[in-house]
């Protein structure tokens, strides 16, 4: 088995927090990221799909047609976008990393042409990241 990982990064406004709280309860949930007026993150997306070499070309997949599936699956819906508003998958989410990471993977699970979806790993900041696969 072959583990090949591609590698994205976008820009995204957010802001965490729910309903019927105030901005100070907010606040001491949800920290900076509740900011009331937004604020944004320079993301950096891993994405690892598992396979068979394919005889035929070398290759588990190619690299370039998952590119291209991230990005027009994810990083169209997500670049110097706000999570809260403008993106789709994340509609009535609460944009956590954990929420974004477990969305983008259910985005992509089935738009894998050969080989298997292995984990999401997503960098909120350089220390932080998140990671799922799928269970
Ligand atoms: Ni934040």
């Amino acid at each position: 088995m072959i583990y090949i990982t591609r590698r994205e990064t976008f820009a995204a406004a957010h802001r965490l927090f729910k309903d019927g709280l105030s901005d100070e309860e907010n606040l001491k949930l949800f920290g900076k990221c509740s900011s009331p007026n937004w604020h944004g993150h320079n993301y950096t997306l891993e994405v690892v799909v598992a396979g068979e070499v394919n005889p035929a070309t070398g290759f588990v997949l190619d690299l370039k047609e998952l590119k291209e599936i991230i990005r027009e699956n994810v990083i169209s819906k997500v670049d110097h976008k706000n999570l809260n508003i403008d993106t789709d998958f994340m509609k009535g989410l609460n944009p956590t990393s954990e929420n974004i990471v477990i969305a983008i993977w259910k985005q992509l699970e089935d738009k894998i042409p050969a080989g298997k979806l292995y984990s999401i790993k997503l960098y909120e900041t350089e220390n932080n990241y998140f990671e799922y696969r799928g269970e």
